[in-house]
């Protein structure tokens, strides 16, 4: 297995995998946005036929890096590919200073919920009614957040450089 960039070639697979994994699946729209918007990272983990296994999306911000789509291929599932993702977005997150890693996961996604809680995220909010659901309901997004790094908050200072109290 190995992580490379997500290339426009790759988005055909890209969409087969969403499809698969999700009830309500990102549309064609969405991966290729992030492949053209400053401040996204798409990557893919494949195995040595270059095959799609896995895939992640995420977005850079002021401080912070925010998970958008982690994804493996069923099949591969509960080998701890979606940990290798995450060790390498948190190797993003810490090579851009970020402070926080955040996302959003359906609280009946247990098993997402599982890694994430295992990987050190906590959960910090939750959006009301923020992802589609079937018979056209809504369903809540509890927002989770894993620190990176602490910031240091350093005291403003006066034009002469001194400290304010
Ligand atoms: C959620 C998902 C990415 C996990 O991928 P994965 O490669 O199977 O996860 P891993 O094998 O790396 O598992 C890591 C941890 O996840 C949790 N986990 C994995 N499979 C689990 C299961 N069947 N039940 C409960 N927890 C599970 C465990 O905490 C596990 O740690 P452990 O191995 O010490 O038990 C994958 O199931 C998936 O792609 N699902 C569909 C798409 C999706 O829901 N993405 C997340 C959207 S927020």
């Amino acid at each position: 297995m190995k992580l490379r960039p997500m290339l426009m070639q790759d988005v055909d697979a890209v969409m087969a995998l969403e499809i698969r994994a999700y009830a309500f699946p990102w549309t064609r729209d969405h991966v290729t946005s992030s492949l053209t918007t400053p401040g996204y990272t798409a990557l893919c983990l494949v195995n040595d036929a270059d095959q799609l296994c896995g895939y992640q999306i995420s977005l850079s911000g002021v401080d912070e890096l925010h998970l958008l789509n982690i994804t493996v291929a069923p099949e591969q599932q509960g080998r701890g590919l979606a940990r290798t993702l995450l060790a390498e977005l948190l190797e993003q997150a810490k090579q851009q200073r970020a402070e926080f890693i955040w996302l959003e996961v359906r609280p009946s996604n247990t098993r997402a919920c599982a890694l994430y809680e295992h990987e050190g995220f906590e959960t910090v909010g939750r959006r009301r009614g923020y992802y589609p659901a079937p018979q056209g309901q809504r369903e809540d997004a509890l927002v989770m957040r894993r620190q990176v790094m602490a910031h240091r908050v350093t005291a403003p200072r006066t034009e002469a450089g001194h400290a304010l109290d």
